[in-house]
């Protein structure tokens, strides 16, 4: 077991979609800072101002009891959609996420406004959703991003990551010594795999922090916001073809996700009869899932 403190990974920019997967494989997290212009960041948070004001605090500690959770980005926040579906996030998630996968998806969108005098929230590592299935060690099924809406500081909570963890056992859950926060400015992005342990900060500050908490998982898992309640199909009809499919408009692998009389989930929001076929026109069949 690797025991030893080890730092964040941190870019620039222009970093590449290569430089940043090799980090999150080797300590699970990284930094990119400043990936996102300000007058994006503003114009997310302007959309999303009334959603904010009217969400109640969390129900129990992990939640956070002075922590709000908003959700919806996708149908909220026409802004939302340059982070939901930034280039470098994706081609990370193409790279990182098991490479047998026929597609990866939304798995929540969520701007958490952690309150002043918040507590830190427990560690923990995001993929325990799936009833803690044990995974393979060396497969990641989900990638998770929290993006800094403003400057993310120790004393304001930046998320506590401890890197290196994703590769190893539920003892380094006690391993406060190696935990490292993510600050960073207003715009930029830090990613870390489901596997990895983490949890948000503690608010020592006398302002709201808020982060845009985004994650994507494999095509075959259930996502954990219910992208189909949140982002309805009248809603959905309205989107950019890539963003149907990140929501989960899309087939998850061969035969998984049809609509009524098989066919595909596009198909079904464009109102065409569609193919009648398990594979929908847009995934392959994986004879790999025959053994
Ligand atoms: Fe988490």
């Amino acid at each position: 077991m690797n025991a030893a403190a080890m730092d964040m990974p941190r870019f620039g920019k222009d970093a590449t979609v290569e430089e940043v997967s090799e980090a999150l494989r080797t300590a699970g997290c990284a930094v990119v800072e400043r990936l996102m212009p300000e007058d994006s960041v503003d114009a997310l948070m302007a959309d999303m101002a009334p959603w904010i004001d009217a969400t109640p605090n969390g129900a129990d500690t992990f939640s956070g009891l002075l922590t709000k959770r908003t959700g919806a980005l996708v149908a909220r926040s026409r802004a939302s959609w340059g982070f939901v579906a930034h280039p470098l996030v994706l081609g990370i998630c193409e790279s990182v996420l098991w490479p047998k996968k026929t597609s990866f998806q939304l798995h929540l969108t969520q701007l958490i406004s952690i309150g002043p005098g918040s507590a830190g929230q427990p560690l923990h590592r995001d993929q325990w959703c799936f009833d803690s299935f044990p995974f393979p060690g060396d497969i990641d099924v989900e990638v998770s991003t929290i993006w800094a809406m403003q400057d993310f500081t120790a004393e304001n909570g930046a998320t506590r990551i401890i890197p290196g963890s994703h590769t190893e056992s539920n003892d380094s859950l006690t391993h406060e010594h190696r935990v490292v926060q993510a600050e960073m400015p207003k715009g930029s992005v830090v990613l870390y795999t489901g596997r990895t342990i983490h949890g948000g900060g503690e608010n020592r500050s006398d302002a709201v922090r808020t982060g845009l908490n985004i994650d994507y998982v494999l095509g075959w898992l259930r996502q954990e916001e219910n992208q189909y309640l949140s982002v309805p199909p009248d809603v959905a009809r309205t989107l950019p073809e890539e963003m149907q499919r990140l929501v989960g408009y899309a087939m998850g692998s061969y035969a998984l996700g049809y609509v009524d009389d098989v066919r595909s989930p596009a198909d079904y929001l464009a109102g065409s009869a569609g193919a009648s076929s398990f594979g929908a026109g847009d995934v392959e069949f994986n004879r790999g899932a025959l053994r």
